[in-house]
């Protein structure tokens, strides 16, 4: 079943429309921006994003422990996520524009991205109008320092700011909507993920979740969490902290208020 359409966003003198049909017809000008931003040829670029996916995931097992993945995404991905990213949202850029249908219906005020790799939800909120500030939070500085240079190209460099971790002074002390997609299944704590979420959340904000807690049928995802017990957890606060908010664009990914 597919999405009934959204009505179409006012327009802001000033803003770029970095909408869903933008989205799937450059990916916001991903490849020339990731190609200038590598300094490498678009020719290049396209030889190295269809094997990004498998270089990844070799960095595991001698580089990924599981004591210490927050050091994996900040110091030995490097700029692999970069190109994995990159590769996957062109790839799959029907399932990303869904997501961005879901963003757009909800997003407003000051928006976290937390996880926000590459930026593409980052960058197409803070082009709508009823968002004031995106605050990006991603480990890798590779990914900040891409998104920061993305967001200047697109005219956004003053409503996009990047962040390393939530502890930075600068950031709001409650968020009106949190979007955190495909990154909690990176974290060996997504219990403790939630429970800091539902503290800078608004009480009337709103939540974008998505998880997959599984390394993959044939172990393509190493570095995803799968722990039972720890999967359990997650469910547990999930459930205590927040209720879930119909939306009909994705089954996967959930929208939620505190409790
Ligand atoms: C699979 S990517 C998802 C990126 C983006 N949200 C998307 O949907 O394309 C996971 C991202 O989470 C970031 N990340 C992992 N652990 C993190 C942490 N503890 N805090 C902030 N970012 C983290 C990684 O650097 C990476 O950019």
């Amino acid at each position: 079943m597919s999405p009934s359409p959204l009505p179409p966003v006012p327009q802001v003198a000033g803003l770029p429309a970095l909408t869903p049909e933008r989205f799937l017809a450059d990916g916001f000008d991903l490849r020339r921006q990731l190609a200038d931003h590598l300094g490498l040829s678009l020719a290049q670029l396209s030889e190295r994003l269809p094997s990004s996916t498998d270089q990844l995931a070799a960095l595991h097992p001698g580089a990924f422990d599981p004591e210490r993945a927050g050091a994996f995404y900040e110091e030995t991905v490097g700029d692999g996520h970069l190109l994995e990213l990159a590769a996957w949202h062109l790839g799959s850029a029907d399932y990303i524009a869904d997501t961005l249908r879901l963003q757009q219906s909800f997003a407003h005020g000051h928006v976290l991205d937390f996880g926000g790799g590459i930026g593409s939800h980052a960058l197409a909120a803070a082009a709508l109008p009823q968002v004031e500030t995106v605050w990006f939070v991603d480990l890798n500085p590779h990914n900040r320092a891409f998104v920061e240079a993305r967001a200047v190209e697109l005219g956004l460099a003053g409503r996009v700011r990047c962040f390393r971790d939530l502890d930075a002074a600068a950031l709001p002390a409650r968020f009106d909507t949190l979007v955190c997609l495909d990154v909690l299944e990176h974290l060996s704590d997504p219990s403790a993920q939630l429970e800091q979420f539902a503290e800078r959340l608004q009480p009337e904000g709103i939540a974008l979740l998505n998880w997959y807690f599984f390394k993959g049928f044939g172990g393509e995802y190493p570095f995803h969490f799968d722990d039972p017990q720890l999967v359990e957890r997650f469910f547990r606060t999930l459930q205590s902290r927040f209720l879930e908010v119909f939306h009909p664009y994705l089954i996967t990914t959930r929208a939620y208020r505190p409790l």
